[in-house]
């Protein structure tokens, strides 16, 4: 949540910044906010609105400098305005924030903070501190200042007589850092760093790092020298534009087979699902007696499909927990239980909480990520990331499926190490597995088609969508997908409970998507359909091509998923409904890649 960046070099600053905060706008979009510091003091530029607003107002400015911070905001404390946009100036501190501070209030009581700050943000309480704390050495301020704070930061600082340097601190939201040929930057994430430098380091938790335009030095809170460990980026700079597509949700549905190919393929050995450049050792596969997956948002949700996998194939039970909600229902979760965290952004804090209670609990644990060096992924044992490359759109898609295919794989890895499978039956699960790209190809070539089913539902109120088992996991996501970027409301419910209640709010008005995917619950669900039919409902149905149907006129559209086994028709089914959701909110004329409210990385609880 909120976008940071920092470069302080031989270039000009603002436009670097600006460009960088086109990248990172996915985080917030709320404000967005610039500080230059040059000898002619500390200019700044903000305002509520997009980068686009903030770039037409800099334009009428006339800012100079190569050194600056920038800001997207995603607002938590305070109001959509001016003045709550960052960054915040206090005496000769002016400052960027990610995160919350819990003890804000008093630390305005502490320091005689009231009617002396411009803004109803935490962050200026900040900056105010540091002014406090102030003397003339940076170190010592950010040291005795970050000492007082309770809560997540990540905070780039400019101070008025330090020229040309920029300090960075922070506690659990993200900063990774790089030197370029000119400079030096910071970011919230590589997004932004990607188009300057592939080489970059994640900053750890408090320790202060200043960029200078000779480089980057970094110091632990007692003010010792640490040595940097770089890492390097593994994707292009191609990879985080467009290409040609009008929004990147397109570009990213469009990239699945691609990326689940990718994922899945580099993790094939002779046949079969190999972990071993992760190091995962087989032994945690085989001893855990319960799973317990935890993950927020569309990565809960393929943790769902996850559940229903390794319940079915492996016979272990698997509990899947909205993150947020994990800490506050007493979790039963020991060495026994492997916890399994999901996260595209390895950033969301809820996820990082509640793995690292796991952790302390004694479970072994491993997390799918899709970004490197991420959070998550370091709070884990074991790691295994993802191929989907940059996600920009704020509704997840690539990362989704390559998520699905990760745990596809673990499934597989996890029925080997325990024996249950035969050499015969793990090939032949993986040869379906290896075939999901050239499905999910068929799929993308039926674009247009989908285009005409997306426009059947785009005047709707409401959209129901139902299916029983793996097809309601599928669901799940697939109306997540539509609410968010086309603001329809839609719920996805199981069929078999539709007659406990909801089925009242079904009218001809409401068209029903339905999914019937998986030979054992056929029956059950088309006479479930039935019943809504009978209230009246236009249901769009989607099914395997090959299935045979009495009577599909009576369905309003049906569109046909190229088939795979039961267990993998997740794949064409949710690539579709991801389709539909693109479809509504692009002829809607919404912002489909920077849905209203949302942000991509969630940083704050
Ligand atoms: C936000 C995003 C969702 C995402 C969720 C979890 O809500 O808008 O698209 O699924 O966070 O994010 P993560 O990075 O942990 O997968």
């Amino acid at each position: 949540m909120c976008g940071i960046i920092g470069y302080t070099g031989k270039s000009d600053a603002k436009d670097i910044m600006l460009d960088a905060l086109e990248l990172l706008e996915y985080r917030g979009y709320d404000s967005a906010g610039i500080a230059l510091l040059s000898k002619e003091g500390t200019q700044i530029c903000k305002r509520a609105g997009r980068v686009k607003d903030l770039r037409d107002l800099c334009a009428q400015k006339n800012l100079v400098g190569s050194c600056g911070i920038g800001h997207t905001r995603w607002a938590t404390h305070g109001g959509v305005c001016d003045e709550n946009a960052h960054p915040h100036r206090f005496g000769k501190v002016t400052l960027i924030h990610n995160g919350i501070i819990e003890n804000y209030r008093e630390l305005v009581e502490r320091y005689h903070l009231q009617g002396k700050l411009s803004s109803e943000t935490d962050s200026e309480v900040v900056a105010a501190v540091l002014e406090h704390f102030y003397t003339g050495d940076p170190y010592s301020a950010i040291r005795r200042t970050v000492l007082k704070l309770k809560g997540t930061f990540a905070l780039a600082i400019l101070f008025d007589d330090q020229p040309e340097k920029i300090y960075a601190v922070r506690n659990v939201s993200p900063i990774v850092a790089a030197v370029t040929t000119d400079g030096a930057m910071l970011s919230s994430d590589v997004a932004a760093i990607v188009p300057f430098t592939a080489d970059y380091f994640v900053m750890p938790e408090f320790h202060v790092v200043c960029l200078s335009k000779d480089g980057a030095q970094m110091f632990d809170l007692a003010g010792d020298h640490v040595e940097i460990e770089w890492l390097k980026v593994d994707w292009d700079v191609s990879r985080s534009s467009k290409g040609g597509y009008p929004f990147f949700m397109e570009k990213e549905i469009m990239e699945q087979p691609k990326v689940v190919g990718d994922t899945v393929l580099s993790r094939i050995r002779n046949g079969k699902p190999d972990f071993s450049k992760e190091g995962v050792p087989d032994h945690i596969l085989a001893d855990c007696q319960r799973i317990c997956v935890i993950a927020c948002g569309t990565a809960m949700h393929a943790g769902l499909v996850g559940k229903s996998l390794i319940q079915a194939m492996i016979g272990i039970h698997v509990d899947v927990v909205m993150a947020s909600e994990f800490m506050y229902n007493d979790p039963v979760v020991d060495s026994d239980t492997l916890v399994i965290a999901i996260s595209q952004s390895g950033e969301t804090i809820d996820t990082l909480e509640a793995l690292k209670f796991a952790r302390k609990c004694g479970s072994p644990s491993i997390s799918v990520v899709n970004v490197k060096g991420a959070s998550i992924a370091r709070a884990s044992e074991y790691v295994i990331y993802t191929c989907a490359g940059p996600e920009i759109a704020v509704a997840s898609t690539k990362a989704y499926t390559t998520q699905l295919a990760v745990l596809y794989l673990l499934t597989a890895r996890m029925a080997m190490a325990r024996g249950l499978w035969s050499e015969e039956e793990t090939l032949g699960y993986m040869s379906e597995l290896s075939r999901v790209p050239e499905v999910m190809e068929k799929v993308l070539s039926q674009k247009d088609e989908i285009h005409r089913l997306a426009g059947t539902i785009i005047n709707a109120r409401d959209v129901f969508m139902i299916g029983r088992g793996l097809d309601y996991s599928i669901l799940l996501e697939g109306s997540l997908k539509l609410k968010e970027v086309s603001y329809i409301h839609s719920e996805a419910y199981a069929s078999g409970e539709l007659k406990h209640g909801t089925i009242a709010l079904i009218t001809e008005d409401t068209p029903v998507i339905a999914v019937v995917t998986q030979e054992k619950l056929k029956s059950k669900e088309l006479s479930n359909i039935r019943e809504v039919q009978s209230r009246g409902a236009r249901v769009l149905l989607l099914i395997k091509e090959d299935e045979k149907l009495e009577d599909d006129k009576r369905f309003a559209n049906v569109f046909r998923l190229p088939v795979m086994e039961d267990a993998f028709m997740v794949m064409p089914a949710s690539i579709t409904l991801q389709l539909i959701a693109y479809f509504v909110s692009l002829d809607k004329g919404l912002d489909v890649d920077k849905p209203r409210n949302l942000a991509k990385v969630v940083t704050v609880e």
